[in-house]
């Protein structure tokens, strides 16, 4: 089946080198089924010819201000208006900017200006660019829109010679963007709870016990969920990431204020999934004043002491309509057997694996590749950036919250 099927998308191409990558994408929709309308700045259209776009796209291709299809002189604000999602790739850092500010000195700001549909922006720039200020303000504020679509950029090496973040993210990670921003909403409805994060175990005042978690793929879980439509709380330990636009935030530092919240809520809610990385273990007494060195004699001695299992006991729970429990482990090793027990041990109905010490699939990095353990079977999520997988779990959810309606 065609996943665009009978959609338009506006594709607008801003003047980076990247611009060379974008006629990919064109490729791509089109093959998905999408009408695509190109729309590209001028000096993009001294990076890449307009006719390679218009050859692809089997349609005429703007630039600049356009012209070659108008016929009311209205298109700065038709071709926004007629779009199911406009995606801009390369998003050059002086797009981005423009965007951010509500510019529309050409067709494509002016576009997306007037228009109201999913925007998928793939950022593309110099390192220092991606790196500066005002760019990551810029993102920032992009961040918090609901119909804005970020991906990438990725890391690796630049046309300016140099390497690091900035390159455009592949066609294909920015094609499966434009179908999840044009998914109809499949957990509308839904009551979610997703935590996230590490915990952080007060020693004393000023130092604690915590992991390596860093929250990105709940906070991935909780932004995908809200955009399908469920209603969604995130109960997160310290992380250093945005709140997801339209979720509810709960911050929490410790692992039984994490409980104390948690718990609080899940009678409330359809899922409960429980992606942070919550402490096994806290200081049994930690210190009421900072510990000073030269007072401790010979090695310090912490004691500790196991934290609530959260998840196994609303495991537990029999009063009451239990919400669906995902668990979440990471293991070192092959994931999957350990994550059956837990599945067993914590009465959970799903348990999203991996095995943090392969290459890509851990904490820290912006991809993973998981295993989906439940009763019936295990399926497997081939690697992915956080956000696609984000969206296989959610898949999955949906099915087994329909069979439970
Ligand atoms: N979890 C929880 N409460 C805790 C510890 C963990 O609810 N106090 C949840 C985690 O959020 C995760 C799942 O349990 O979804 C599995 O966590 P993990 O630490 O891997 O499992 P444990 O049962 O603690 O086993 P181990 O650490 O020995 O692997």
């Amino acid at each position: 089946m065609h996943k665009l099927e009978d959609r338009t998308v506006v594709l607008g191409v801003s003047g980076g080198i990247a611009a060379y990558r974008a006629c990919e994408l064109c490729r791509l929709l089109v093959k998905e089924g999408a009408r695509v309308a190109v729309v590209m700045t001028e000096p993009a259209a001294r990076l890449v010819g307009p006719a390679t776009f218009q050859a692809l796209s089997g349609r005429p291709v703007e630039v600049g201000w356009g012209g070659a299809s108008s016929a009311a002189g209205m298109e700065h604000i038709d071709l926004g208006r007629d779009a199911d999602a406009i995606v801009v790739a390369p998003a050059t850092a002086n797009t981005l900017a423009k965007i951010r500010l509500g510019l529309a000195d050409n067709l494509l700001t002016s576009s997306v200006l007037a228009s109201r549909c999913p925007l998928v922006l793939a950022p593309a720039m110099n390192t220092r660019m991606w790196e500066n200020p005002a760019t990551r303000e810029n993102l920032a504020w992009l961040h918090t829109q609901a119909r804005v679509w970020l991906v990438g950029p990725d890391q690796g090496p630049l046309a300016c010679g140099e390497e690091g973040a900035g390159r455009m993210a592949e066609p294909a990670a920015i094609l499966e963007a434009v179908c999840a921003a044009l998914r109809p909403a499949d957990l509308a409805g839904a009551r979610l709870l997703v935590s996230a994060g590490p915990t952080r175990e007060a020693i004393d005042p000023v130092r604690y016990l915590s992991n390596r978690s860093s929250g990105k793929m709940g906070y991935a879980l909780a932004a995908a969920a809200a955009r399908r439509g469920a209603k969604v709380v995130l109960v997160s330990g310290p992380t250093a990431l945005p709140v997801p636009p339209g979720v509810e935030h709960v911050p929490v530092s410790c692992a039984a204020e994490m409980a104390r919240e948690v718990k609080s809520r899940a009678g409330r809610c359809d899922a409960l999934l429980m992606a942070a990385a919550v402490a096994d273990f806290t200081v049994a007494r930690p210190a009421r004043a900072k510990l000073k060195k030269d007072r401790v004699q010979g090695p310090l001695r912490l004691t500790l002491v196991p934290t609530e299992d959260i998840l196994a006991s609303l495991g537990r729970a029999r009063r009451g309509r239990r919400p669906l429990l995902v668990g979440f482990a990471a293991e070192t090793g092959d994931p999957v057997p350990a994550a059956k027990s837990k599945l067993e041990k914590k009465r959970l109905d799903l348990v999203v694996a991996n095995d943090v010490s392969e290459a890509g699939a851990g904490f820290e990095v912006d991809t993973n590749h998981l295993y989906l353990v439940e009763k019936d079977g295990v399926r497997e999520i081939p690697p992915a950036s956080k956000e696609a997988c984000a969206e296989r779990i959610l898949d999955r959810l949906a099915e087994r919250l329909k069979t439970r309606r």
